[in-house]
């Protein structure tokens, strides 16, 4: 975001102070517009979200679908009071008791920050008391991406207070609304869940304050005019919003079948006093429209991510070993340096240190102890992290290291002395999970301790290059020692921007270093984190066939670069399972490719075989970096075949990738249609990872016109056979 307030110098257009009439006011991309109009009670309203209009003037004209004394219109951000009866964006109480906000427009303004990227600002006045609502609407032009946000300034001198703030309101007029979202917990992310939506309200969201993506992930798609789920037609809006904590997206259809998506910060008890002078922004709701169905939305928001909405998105994310399932917290120098060897000898770029490895009085050898005692445990690592960190980096490999930094174990020397930075609430039980406490980052001393944990951390070797940064833990019995009691409803907001100003002093320090958010696995996965992370960890669920189900419904809102997807042992530690090595790394390898076992434990063939593995991920990595998904069979479906594909955005390369999820009957036989390739040009085919192709195709040079049209039919049929299949344009 910074980079792009940089470029605000250019303000290009300053339109009109004071409403003077109706007018039009128009957001565009390249393919998508958001068209409102001020009313001519100077309201502002939301007349289109979807394809591109040219010329939106006449709708200036547009006869509104109500009877002009029946409440309010479509409301760009509805409120409590006046004649609003939708779910409110706003809500609030002004400092006299009076529960209406009624908001007229003032002025807008739009600027080009960058490149391709505009940001159109309206203000919004309460018709009674100093309360302005400036609504942010920023475009990227060439991804047909809208981010939107609102930002309240009390402007009188009494606090107010505010009991609903949500980012945006988008009203859609559908005859049907399919709504697809994300449920999932620990070890089960991101699972697909499907509803028609009827009259009411359906709302998602988390109140855990952290591991917030392990209840539902704040994202959605929503595919208009049908009860059928697309991949390649119809019309679709995704929508995401970027905060790390309680979120809530409501999606109510009210009598006149009019669907309002309100999106935004959960306002479960967090009620928030605004001083006179005060501003409340709120994070970003990323919106976008496609009309090449769910696909289309995927792509829309991959592209957006990678130019806008992580960290670094042109950062190369290692292939890395880590420890944990290797080693767990039961390790010596000598075992992780025979690790590194082990890594660099199947080609693996990078060697990540997970838990165990701090500790002083309280030594991490279990999950009972340690957290908050950020220095070397001596006893287990008498030559410190640095001669670890060193050897990987002789070896040519990069190095990473494990923190947890929010946490406490009561068994630590920092409770001793900071028993007040937990979160808790006075004169109740302060209840564990895994043994652990969370540390109040809505204090600024704990934040600055967070931040030091890292700082202190990177000083321990110069060569560091990766982080992954865990949070086993969600917030209970919330309370802050630090907030006074006036003010324990703003633990929750306060949390979360607390986190992110440590972010933000870490990035400022260290831009390079690639940092993974971890939370139990994916359970802070969203676009708040992302703005300061590079990549993810998916799920601590790595058995290969579960993961086909959490890496389908993550990639359909995240893009792949940012997936962390690790080859583990058998059977599995999680699932028990056990699946062929060929079916692991193949699954595997359509994310950030990496493994996470013991590679002693692994046989010669098995390390012939990864090696060979890591080394053809290296040819189609940047597909999966930066290249278009398509997704050409759900595991959902009943047929029991999984594949997806991804395309160079100049169409001379592809890779698919197909995984049979049951047995499928010899007799049936699997029938790909590919997409996205080049009709006109001719694709050598080359299926990887194995000795003898079960595919006809393979070695061959296949017309783009027949992939699409006839697609492919490999001799899949196996539960836990799968393909990797290379194209390369001739
Ligand atoms: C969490 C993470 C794992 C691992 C352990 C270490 O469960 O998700 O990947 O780092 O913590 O304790």
């Amino acid at each position: 975001m910074k980079r792009i307030i940089a470029f605000a110098a250019a303000l290009w257009l300053v339109a009109a102070a004071h409403a003077a009439g109706k007018r039009i006011i128009e957001i565009t991309t390249d393919d998508v517009s958001w068209i409102m109009m001020v009313n001519e009670r100077d309201e502002l309203t939301v007349l289109h979200f979807g394809g591109r209009i040219a010329d939106p003037e006449p709708l200036l004209a547009w006869r509104s679908y109500r009877h002009a004394d029946y409440g309010t219109d479509r409301m760009a951000c509805p409120t409590a009071g006046g004649r609003n009866f939708r779910q409110p964006a706003l809500r609030m109480t002004h400092a006299d008791g009076d529960m209406n906000t009624e908001l007229a427009y003032r002025s807008h303004a739009v600027e080009r920050m960058a490149d391709g990227v505009t940001r159109t600002s309206v203000e919004l006045v309460d018709r009674k008391d100093a309360v302005t609502v400036t609504m942010v609407y920023t475009a990227y032009e060439r991804e047909n991406v809208i981010t939107a946000h609102c930002e309240i300034f009390n402007g009188g001198r009494k606090p107010l207070r505010l009991h609903d703030f949500y980012s945006a309101t988008l009203p859609v007029k559908a005859s049907k609304y399919l709504l697809t979202h994300f449920y999932g917990s620990w070890a089960r992310e991101m699972q697909v869940d499907r509803t028609l939506l009827t009259h009411g309200m359906k709302s998602i969201e988390t109140r855990k304050g952290v591991r917030t993506t392990h209840t539902e992930n704040p994202s959605f798609m929503l595919s208009l005019d049908t009860e059928t789920f697309d991949e390649n037609c119809g019309e679709v809006i995704a929508g995401a919003l970027a905060w790390t904590g309680n979120f809530r997206i409501n999606f109510e259809v009210d009598e006149f079948d009019l669907l309002s998506i309100t999106g935004g910060i959960n306002p479960y008890a967090s009620e928030y006093e605004l001083a006179g002078g005060e501003r409340f922004v709120t994070p970003d709701m990323i919106l976008t429209y496609s009309a090449e169905g769910a696909g289309g939305a995927s792509r829309n928001l991959h592209d957006w991510a990678r130019s806008h909405g992580v960290w670094n998105p042109s950062q190369v994310r290692p292939t890395l070993l880590n420890s944990w399932e290797g080693a767990y917290f039961d390790f010596t120098t000598e075992t992780l340096l025979r690790m590194v060897d082990d890594a660099a000898d199947m080609g693996l770029e990078m060697f990540v240190l997970d838990d165990g490895w701090f500790g002083r009085e309280f030594p991490r050898n279990d999950s009972r102890a340690g957290l908050g005692d950020w220095c070397v445990n001596v006893a287990k690592l008498p030559e410190g992290i640095d001669s670890v960190a060193r050897y990987a980096h002789g070896k040519g490999l990069k190095f990473g290291i494990w923190i947890e930094p929010e946490m406490i174990n009561e068994k630590s020397e920092l409770y001793r002395k900071h028993p007040d930075w937990v979160v808790q609430a006075p004169g109740r039980e302060k209840t564990k999970i895994r043994n652990q406490w969370l540390l109040d980052l809505s204090n600024p001393a704990v934040q600055d301790f967070v931040f030091g944990v890292f700082d202190s951390t990177m000083q321990l070797s110069p060569h560091i290059d990766y982080v992954k940064w865990d949070a086993n833990r969600h917030v209970e019995s919330a309370g802050s020692e630090w907030l006074p009691d006036g003010r324990q409803s703003h633990f929750w907001i306060d949390y979360v921007r607390g986190f992110y100003a440590v972010l933000e002093r870490i990035r400022a320090k260290y831009p390079d270093v690639v940092v993974q958010s971890c939370a139990s696995g994916g359970g802070r996965v969203d676009y708040g984190a992302l703005k300061y992370f590079d990549e993810v960890w998916t799920s601590d669920n790595t058995e290969a066939l579960s993961r086909v189900f959490i890496q389908y419904g993550t990639n359909m809102i995240y893009p792949a670069l940012v997936t962390g997807a690790h080859v583990s042992a058998v059977p599995n530690h999680q699932t028990g399972n056990s699946t062929p090595l060929k079916f692991r790394f193949d699954v595997a390898s359509s994310g950030r490719l990496g493994m996470e076992l013991q590679p002693q434990n692994m046989t010669g063939r098995e390390r012939d075989f990864a090696r060979r593995a890591v080394e053809s991920y290296s040819m189609y990595r940047d597909l999966i970096a930066s290249g278009d998904l398509y997704r050409i069979a759900s595991p959902y479906d009943p047929d029991g075949l999984c594949a997806l594909m991804y395309v160079s955005k100049d169409k001379s390369r592809a890779v698919v990738f197909a995984y049979c999820l049951k047995y499928r009957s010899r007799t049936l036989k699997t029938q790909l249609r590919l997409h996205g390739l080049a009709r006109d040009r001719k694709y050598a085919v080359r299926e990887l990872n194995v000795d003898k192709s079960r595919y006809w195709g393979d070695g061959r040079v296949l017309g783009g016109d027949l992939l699409v049209e006839k697609g492919f039919n490999p001799d899949l049929y196996k539960i836990y056979d799968s393909g990797v299949y290379y194209l390369e344009a001739q």
